[in-house]
């Protein structure tokens, strides 16, 4: 072997044969969600039945947010300057950081913190839930996770939540955001868990590295930013000021996937 060549568990190339993660990737074109594969290849094994079920829910959950989350407006604006649709999609991502999208990595490590916590100290989970927070208010810093600007009860949250005890996923990043819950419920605050802080919560407890964390919200949501970037292309003049505040639906009034 070249002493200067370098290592890759992804995948396989040779002439007529791919396999990731050493499964052939026709096997998996034929037998695995997207889903599953998203858990392949970030976690290099495939996953059970409901934990696969549970990443294409992680994956549907996040798709899109129509059009005021900023990741969209940045795609839109790139857009409306006559950009490409890389640059365009690049610019949405680029708009994916701690506030918006990026709440997945830092909720799971603050819960993470607030669990260990826990542990070292051999104290109730809320009442070290309640410590962290004030500690936090103190510094000015925020629980990622936690209150939305549009929902008080996020159906997306709550289906999330139930597909994650459905999957039997219930461990220590679980119950720091259920403390974390609590003590802002029992402070008068209506800050509910989030998707962001249900998903930062479910990877965590299904061992995935916060490292990557934000990076699942970023495939979830490059095909709605996609979406954007079409549809401001083909139905908006260039150049035009994006007022988010001012935009109407247009598309098929609600219906059921049971009769699609
Ligand atoms: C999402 C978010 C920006 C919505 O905020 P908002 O409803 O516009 O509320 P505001 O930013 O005006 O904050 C209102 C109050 O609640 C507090 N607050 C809001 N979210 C908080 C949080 N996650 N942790 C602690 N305090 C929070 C604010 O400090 C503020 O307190 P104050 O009145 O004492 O100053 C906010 O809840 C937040 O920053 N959450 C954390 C990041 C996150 O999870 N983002 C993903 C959203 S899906």
């Amino acid at each position: 072997m070249d002493e200067s060549s370098w290592k890759t568990s992804i995948t396989q190339v040779e002439p007529n044969q791919v396999r990731v993660r050493g499964y052939e990737i026709t096997d998996l074109m034929n037998e695995i969600s997207f889903g599953a594969a998203v858990y392949l290849i970030l976690r290099g094994e495939l996953p059970s039945q409901k934990v696969a079920k549970l990443m294409d829910a992680i994956l549907v959950s996040s798709i899109d947010h129509g059009v005021t989350p900023p990741s969209a407006l940045a795609a839109r604006n790139a857009t409306s300057t006559g950009g490409s649709l890389s640059g365009a999609v690049a610019s949405g991502i680029l708009a994916i950081n701690e506030f918006h999208g990026g709440a997945i990595e830092k909720c799971a490590v603050q819960l993470g913190h607030i669990a260990s916590r826990c542990e070292k100290l051999d104290q109730p989970l809320d009442q070290v839930a309640e410590i962290v927070l004030d500690e936090m208010k103190a510094n000015g810093d925020r629980m990622s996770g936690f209150g939305h600007r549009v929902h008080t009860k996020d159906p997306r949250t709550t289906t999330l939540l139930e597909l994650a005890a459905a999957a039997g996923v219930d461990g220590r990043h679980m119950h720091a955001a259920w403390a974390v819950q609590r003590v802002f419920e029992a402070s008068g605050r209506n800050l509910p868990i989030n998707v962001d802080g249900a998903i930062g919560a479910i990877l965590a407890d299904l061992g995935f590295e916060p490292a990557v964390m934000n990076g699942i919200f970023m495939i979830a949501r490059a095909p709605g930013l996609v979406a954007h970037v079409h549809e401001e292309r083909t139905t908006q003049r260039p150049m035009r000021k994006i007022n988010a505040a001012n935009h109407e639906y247009a598309g098929p009034s609600s219906r059921s996937v049971a009769d699609a």
